[in-house]
C-alpha cells in the first residue's frame, strides 16, 4: 500500500497566516495525527503533497519526534496548488504502480486506522475504486455521492456544481479513496478543470471509473466525527473538542478520575497510573507522567513533567520541566520551571518560582520564593521571602545549601554561595559569603530604638 496525503491547500477559510494542515488538534498539527495514523498502517511509501506554506510545512513536520520515528516521507510539491485531483497527479510519479494507493487528507485529523483498513480492503478485494462516504444531517460543503435505481455510484458532485435535487442528497464523499495505483493513475491524467472552481477535482476519478465499466465501492463510516473535515476555525474547534472527548475516554477507563471530562485539555501525552485524580481547568502539554494516586487540583498548567506518586499539586500551579519526587505538595500558586527536581516529601507552597535546582527529601519553601540554580538538600528549611541571586547581569552562580540548613525569612543567597549543614541564617540576613555548618549567620543592622521620637509634624497655615 502507498499512503498519499494532500496537504497542499490554501486554508483561506482560516483567516491565518498558518497553513491550514499546521492548525493544532490536541497540540499537535492536524498533518502530524493523519500521519501518525498512516503510520499505523506500516504502508510501502507514504507522500505528502505540500503547496502553501511547503517550507514550514516541511520543517515543522520534520521536528515531530512521534512522525520521525515510522514510516519515512516522500514530500511532494504541489504549485500553484488546482485542486484535488492536480494535487494526486503530482504525487503520481512516486507511486509504485503495483501498489494499492489509499488518499488522505491533511485537514480531516480524526480518521481512524481500522476505517482506512477496510477501505483499502474494500479497493483491494474487488480490484476497484472504494470511496468512503458517510450520511449527515446537513450535508453543505461536502460533494455529494450520486447513485443510480441499482444504488450503484455514478459519480460525485461539488456542492458549487450541485443543483438543488443534488444538494438534498445527504450521502456525502468524506475524500477518502482507494484504488489501484495503475487505475488511479490513468483516471487522474484524464481529469479536466471544467466545473464551477476551474480546479482539477479528484472526485471525478469516480464518473471515469464508472464510465470504463468498473463498478466504484464504497464504505460507509458510522463514526461521524472521524470524517469531519477543518475548513474553519469553527470546525477546528470542535474537532478538538471531540478530540478531547477520546482522550478523557480513555484516562478514565483506565482508572484515572476526572471531576469533569469537558473540562480537560491534554495537548500531548498524558500517562496516568492508577488512581490519579484530576479536578477542573488542567492543561496539559508535552509529555506528562503521573504516578498512582496523585491528585492535580484545579487550574493547573503542567508541561514535560514527571509527577510523583501521591504528589498532589493544589490549584493555580504552573509546573514545566519539572521531576516531582513522591509524596510532595505543590501549591497553591507554585511555579515549577525547567530543571526542577524535587525529591520524595518536598513541600513548595505559594508563590514559590524554583527553576533549575534540585531539593532533597523532605525539604520545604512554602512561602513567596525564588530558588534559582541551587542545590538544597535534605530536611531544609527555606523561610519566606528567601531569594537566591543566582543572576549577575551577565553570568548564572550556583547556591548550595547543604542538608538540615534553617533559612530564616527575607534572607538573600548571593551565589555563588555555601550553607553549611546544619547552619541557621538569621531572617534578613544577606549572604554574600559562605555560611559555616551547625552555626548560626546573620547580617543584619543593629536595631536601636530611639526613646520619645517625634514624628516630623505637618505645619499649620
Ligand atoms: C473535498 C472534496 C469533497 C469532499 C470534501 C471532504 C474534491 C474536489 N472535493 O472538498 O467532495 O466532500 O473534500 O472533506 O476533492 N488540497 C491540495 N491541493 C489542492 C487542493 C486541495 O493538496 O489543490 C488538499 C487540501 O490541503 C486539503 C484537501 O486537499 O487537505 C481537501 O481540499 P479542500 O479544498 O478542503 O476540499 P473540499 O472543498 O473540502
Ligand atoms: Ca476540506
Amino acid at each position: 500500500m502507498n499512503v498519499v496525503i494532500l496537504a497542499a491547500g490554501k486554508g483561506t477559510r482560516m483567516c491565518s497566516g498558518l497553513p491550514k494542515v499546521l492548525h493544532p488538534v490536541g497540540g499537535m498539527p492536524m498533518l502530524g495525527h493523519v500521519l501518525r495514523t498512516a503510520q499505523a498502517l506500516n504502508p510501502k511509501k507514504i507522500i505528502v503533497v505540500i503547496g502553501h506554506g511547503a517550507d514550514q510545512v516541511k520543517a515543522v513536520i520534520q521536528a515531530l519526534p512521534e512522525i520521525s520515528k515510522g514510516v519515512p516521507i516522500d514530500w511532494v510539491i504541489q504549485d500553484p496548488p488546482q485542486g484535488t485531483g492536480h494535487a494526486v497527479a503530482q504525487a503520481l510519479p512516486k507511486l509504485d504502480p503495483q501498489s494499492t494507493a489509499l488518499i488522505l487528507y491533511g485537514d480531516v485529523p480524526l480518521i481512524r486506522s481500522q476505517t482506512l483498513r477496510q477501505l483499502v480492503d474494500t479497493a483491494e478485494k474487488n480490484r476497484s475504486l472504494a470511496v468512503l462516504t458517510a450520511m449527515l444531517d446537513s450535508p453543505t460543503g461536502y460533494g455529494r455521492i450520486v447513485r443510480d435505481g441499482h444504488q450503484h455510484i455514478q459519480g460525485i458532485v461539488e456542492e458549487k456544481d450541485a443543483d438543488a435535487a443534488i444538494r438534498a442528497i445527504c450521502e456525502i464523499n468524506t475524500g477518502f479513496m482507494a484504488a489501484p495505483a495503475e487505475h488511479l493513475a490513468a483516471w487522474v491524467s484524464a481529469i479536466d478543470n471544467r466545473n464551477a472552481q476551474k480546479e482539477f477535482y479528484l472526485t471525478d476519478i469516480i464518473a471515469k471509473s464508472v464510465a470504463e465499466g468498473k463498478a466504484v465501492h464504497s464504505l460507509r463510516s458510522d463514526h461521524i466525527e472521524e470524517i469531519l473535515g477543518v475548513n474553519s476555525q469553527e470546525d477546528r474547534a470542535q474537532i478538538e473538542r471531540i478530540y478531547q472527548r477520546r482522550i478523557a475516554e480513555q484516562l478514565m477507563s483506565a482508572g484515572v478520575r476526572l471531576q469533569d471530562p469537558e473540562r480537560i485539555d491534554v495537548l500531548g501525552q498524558l500517562e496516568c497510573a492508577s488512581d490519579v485524580s484530576i479536578s477542573v481547568g488542567c492543561i496539559f502539554e508535552g509529555r506528562v507522567q503521573i504516578a498512582a494516586g496523585a491528585v492535580i487540583g484545579p487550574h493547573c498548567v503542567i508541561r514535560n513533567a514527571q509527577i510523583g506518586q501521591e504528589t498532589v499539586i493544589e490549584a493555580f500551579s504552573h509546573i514545566d520541566g519539572a521531576a516531582i519526587g513522591p509524596r510532595s505538595v505543590i501549591g497553591p500558586y507554585a511555579r515549577l520551571r525547567p530543571g526542577t527536581e524535587l525529591a520524595e516529601g518536598v513541600h513548595i507552597g505559594n508563590f514559590v518560582e524554583v527553576k533549575n535546582s534540585v531539593l532533597g527529601p523532605r525539604s520545604k519553601a512554602n512561602h513567596l520564593s525564588y530558588l534559582g540554580d541551587a542545590s538544597i538538600g535534605s530536611r531544609v528549611n527555606v523561610g519566606a521571602g528567601t531569594i537566591t541571586c543566582n543572576y549577575d547581569g551577565a553570568e548564572k552562580h550556583r547556591t548550595t545549601i547543604e542538608d538540615d540548613v534553617f533559612i530564616g525569612s527575607d534572607t538573600q543567597l548571593v551565589a555563588p554561595v555555601t550553607v553549611g549543614r546544619g547552619a541557621t541564617l538569621g531572617a534578613g540576613t544577606t549572604l554574600t559569603q559562605d555560611a559555616p555548618e551547625d552555626a548560626l549567620t546573620i547580617s543584619r543592622a543593629q536595631q536601636v530604638t530611639i526613646k520619645n521620637y517625634r514624628r516630623p509634624q505637618k505645619k499649620e497655615h
